[in-house]
């Protein structure tokens, strides 16, 4: 792309701003900058302005309970086991995020969850994958979604440690896109006077980005029907669950979420329920305090279900949705931007939105979706800050309840 071509472009979406640098760059620096304006998606910032569609009409919804999955533990199980071996259950690890409020520089997953021994997030989920797998008798593909700042990084941790064990022709690796970070004014933030800055643009993208890396071949060759989708910072995240699997397949559901009945009314997770007759997660930020606070006659809160990143949702149906685009939410983050005085520093606090879809907007494309419930002291420990709530500090406590030894 020249710069004339370049300069079009931005002038199309307000951006030329973009271009203010450009006569004091080497040919190297211009080429860069050019290229990375070629290669942009400025479609995202129109959809990323767009008012918010008001909600629809909200309604709670039920789930599988704990006590009911206890008495349907052994049917539950031998459906999820049979579907794992008959290889039609795939597993999607969403590794591309940045972990800024951790504060981590690299992948989340290499982070050190261990206090005395040495434990990363990624061990964690590889152990858990790995007594799945070992029951079953058969291992689970395994797609895990990095993005350009962390791939390698990723894979070269991974290789290393050789995958825990986990057999290394069953791992695929696909990377996400990556999407402008703006200002307030929806202007593009510069990294450096030759780079816009980016971030990657959100987990919803994960199936669209399979595509893209030709992976949806490899779910047709090996008859994968079913993905269990979920994220990396949950280190008690149990991946391809036999008892989840065969639940959501007996409900005769095309979608299942994991649950947890929320601790408190102000508890900050997203809420399961029906939109419109659809199922639908509604942000903690979006509810009201009557929904917030709404209870049943015996006490438990109406709007009960927390979600906790961990769907299980059906090949086909995902195929059918690949052209419809999620929402576009804006995350107010600190981003590494350039200075008055020409050097890029990355900001202690919030100073620029990233924008990102999310994979609980999957939720409401999908005809329907099983709540099943699970004990949050047992698969619920994630690691967000570096402090307080939802901390290394509160994960490693479950992790020693659930008897891994730090
Ligand atoms: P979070 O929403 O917690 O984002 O991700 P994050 O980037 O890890 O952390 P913060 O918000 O910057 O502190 C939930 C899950 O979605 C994945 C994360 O890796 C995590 O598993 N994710 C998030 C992606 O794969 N890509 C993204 O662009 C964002």
């Amino acid at each position: 792309m020249q710069y004339q071509e370049a300069y079009q472009r931005l002038e199309l979406y307000g951006q030329t701003h973009l271009l203010q640098y450009y006569d004091t760059l080497s040919s190297e620096q211009q080429a860069a900058l050019l290229q990375q304006i070629a290669d942009m998606d400025f479609s995202v910032l129109e959809r990323a302005m767009q008012k918010e569609t008001p909600r629809g009409k909200l309604e709670p919804l039920g789930a599988c309970t704990i006590s009911e999955i206890a008495e349907k533990q052994a049917e539950y199980r031998k459906i999820g086991l049979d579907a794992i071996r008959s290889g039609s259950v795939g597993a999607v690890l969403l590794a591309g995020g940045q972990g800024s409020r951790l504060g981590c520089s690299g992948p989340k997953g290499v982070f050190q969850i261990g206090v005395n021994n040495d434990l990363t997030i990624f061990e964690c989920l590889f152990r858990n994958l790995m007594e799945v797998t070992a029951e079953a008798g058969v291992a689970v593909p395994l797609f895990i979604m990095t993005s350009e700042t962390n791939d390698a990084e990723t894979k070269t941790f991974l290789e290393k440690k050789q995958f825990f064990g986990y057999p290394k022709d069953f791992v695929y690796f696909f990377v996400q896109e990556m999407a402008p970070v703006v200002d307030a004014d929806g202007k593009i933030l510069l990294e450096t006077k030759s780079r816009m800055a980016v971030s990657p643009n959100g987990n919803g993208g994960w199936f669209s980005s399979m595509q893209r890396a030709g992976l949806l071949d490899v779910l047709e060759q090996k008859h994968i029907t079913w993905l269990n989708v979920f994220a990396v910072d949950n280190v008690l995240q149990r991946m391809a669950d036999p008892c989840f699997i065969g639940a959501t397949i007996a409900a005769n559901c095309t979608c299942g979420s994991k649950v947890v009945a929320k601790a408190n009314p102000d508890e900050k997770v997203g809420v399961l329920c029906l939109e419109d007759g659809k199922p639908s997660i509604v942000e903690y930020f979006e509810m009201t305090d009557d929904m917030r606070n709404l209870r049943e006659p015996d006490g438990t809160l109406t709007y009960r279900y927390g979600v906790i990143l961990n769907y299980l949702f059906r090949v086909d149906q995902l195929c059918k949705t690949l052209h419809c685009n999620l929402p576009l939410h804006r995350a107010f983050k600190s981003v590494a931007c350039l200075t008055e005085d020409g050097t890029t520093v990355k900001s202690e606090k919030p100073n620029g939105y990233k924008l990102e879809t999310l994979v609980l907007d999957m939720v409401h494309m999908q005809e329907n979706c099983l709540l099943y419930e699970v004990d949050r002291e047992r698969e619920f420990a994630p690691v967000k800050n570096a402090e307080g709530p939802d901390s290394i500090e509160t994960a490693r406590e479950l992790l020693k309840k659930n008897g891994v030894t730090l």
